[in-house]
C-alpha cells in the first residue's frame, strides 16, 4: 500500500575541505591506519575549520538543496535540523539556519534522534505536508562530531567525521515519493552510548571536565549487536508491511557508521553489496548527515534512476532507528 506522495524535489550537502586521515590519528592515540580500515572501513574523515560549526555546514548542504530543487527562499514552509552537535543547547540551529539562509516564512526546530535523526526528521516533515500545514519543508542533517568526540579517546576518536546533508521536500508526482517511514525508540540502552555533562543532569563543573564528561562515551560493543540485530528486523518489518521484497531493492542507503556493520546487514537480508551505497572509507560517521550525504552521492554517480525502489536505514544513541522506502 503506497502512503502518501511526499517526495524529494532537491539534495545539497557540503563537507569541510579539512582531511584528518587514519596515519594522522596514529599520532594522537594508539591506533593503526591497518586497524580502523579492518575493523571500520573508514579511511579517512572531513574536519570542521577552527570558526565553523554545525549552522554552517547546514547553510551550504540547505543552500545546495535549494538550488537543486530550484525553490526561492520565500517557498520554504519550514526547516529542520537533525543534529546532536548543534551550535549550541539553544536556540535551535535550525533557527540559525533560517535566519542565515533569509527563510523569512519558515518556522524552524532541531531534531535529535542521533544518527536516526535524519529519518525521524523526515517523517515529521512528510507529515506536515500530509496534512497541508506546509508545502515546502527542508530538512538537513548536520554534525560537527570533531567538537563533541574525546581526541584521546581511540575507541570514538576513530569513527566519526563533520558534514552536512539536506533535501527538500513537497508533494511528489502520482506513483512516486515515500512509501513509508517507520521508526523505532528504546530508552533503556540509553547508557550506550551518550555524552553524560552539560546537560541539566550533570552541570558543567571542573570535575565534569576534568573527567572528560562532556565527550561521548559509547560502549561500541553494544551498539554494533543492535545495530546488526534490531536494524535487520526493522528493515524486514517494513518491507513485509508493503509486501516488497529485499530482491526489489534498487539501492539501500543505510547509515554510515561501519562497514561490517553494513555488510552484516546487507548479507542478513541478502542484498548484494553492488546494491548498497558506501562512502564511510572517506566521510566515517556523520551520524544525522550521513544518509542524506549518501543520497547525494548515489544521485551525483547515478546509481538512482525514476522509480527504483530506494530504501534508507539509520540507527544510532537513545537507542534509535528508523527506515524509509522511497520509489524514486
Ligand atoms: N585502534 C586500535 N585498537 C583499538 C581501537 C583503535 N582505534 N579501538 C579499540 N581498540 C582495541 C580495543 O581496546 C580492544 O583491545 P583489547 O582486546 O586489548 O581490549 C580491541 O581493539 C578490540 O576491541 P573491540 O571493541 O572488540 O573491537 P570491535 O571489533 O568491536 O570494533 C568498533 C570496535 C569499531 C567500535 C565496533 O564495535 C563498532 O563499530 N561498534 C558500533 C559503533 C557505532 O557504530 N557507533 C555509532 C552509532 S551511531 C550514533 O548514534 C552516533
Amino acid at each position: 500500500m503506497y502512503h502518501n506522495s511526499v517526495g524529494v524535489v532537491g539534495t545539497g550537502y557540503y563537507l569541510p575541505s579539512r582531511i584528518l586521515r587514519n596515519s594522522d590519528l596514529e599520532k594522537l592515540v594508539d591506533t593503526s591506519d591497518e586497524w580502523i580500515r579492518a575493523r571500520t572501513g573508514i579511511r579517512e574523515r572531513r574536519i570542521v575549520s577552527e570558526h565553523e560549526a554545525a549552522s554552517d555546514l547546514a547553510v551550504n548542504a540547505g543552500a545546495e538543496a535549494m538550488k537543486s530543487a530550484a525553490v526561492n527562499p520565500d517557498e520554504i514552509d519550514l526547516v529542520i535540523v537533525a543534529t546532536l552537535s548543534p551550535d549550541m543547547l539553544f536556540p535551535s540551529t535550525a533557527c540559525i539556519v533560517q535566519h542565515k539562509l533569509g527563510l523569512k516564512r519558515a518556522f524552524a526546530f532541531d531534531i535529535e534522534a542521533a544518527c536516526s535523526g535524519f529519518l525521524f526528521a523526515l517523517s515529521i516533515a512528510e507529515q506536515y505536508i500530509t496534512n497541508g500545514t506546509c508545502k515546502t519543508v527542508l530538512v538537513i542533517g548536520a554534525e560537527v562530531f570533531s567538537r563533541i568526540v574525546d581526541w584521546q579517546d581511540r575507541n570514538t576518536c576513530v569513527l566519526f567525521g563533520d558534514g552536512a546533508g539536506a533535501v527538500i521536500l513537497q508533494k511528489a508526482e502520482t506513483g512516486s515519493g515515500i512509501i513509508s517511514i517507520r521508526l523505532g525508540s528504546d530508552g533503556s540502552g540509553a547508557d550506550l552510548l551518550k555524552l553524560p555533562a552539560g546537560g541539566s543532569r550533570l552541570k558543567t563543573s571542573h570535575e565534569t571536565i576534568k573527567d572528560r564528561q562532556h565527550f561521548i562515551k559509547m560502549n561500541g560493543k553494544e551498539i554494533y549487536k543492535f545495530a546488526t540485530t534490531a536494524v535487520v528486523k526493522a528493515i524486514k518489518a517494513a518491507l513485509d508491511e508493503q509486501t516488497i521484497s529485499s530482491a526489489e531493492i534498487d539501492l539501500l542507503i543505510p547509515h554510515q557508521a561501519n562497514i561490517r556493520i553494513i555488510e552484516c546487514i546487507a548479507e542478513k537480508l541478502k542484498i548484494p553489496m553492488g546494491k548498497v551505497f558506501v562512502n564511510l572509507d572517506k566521510y566515517g560517521n556523520t551520524s544525522s548527515a550521513s544518509i542524506p550525504i549518501a543520497l547525494c552521492e548515489a544521485l551525483e554517480q547515478n546509481r538512482i534512476k525514476k522509480g527504483d525502489i530506494i530504501v534508507f536505514v539509520g540507527f544510532g544513541a537513545g537507542l534509535t532507528w528508523g527506515t524509509a522506502i522511497i520509489k524514486w
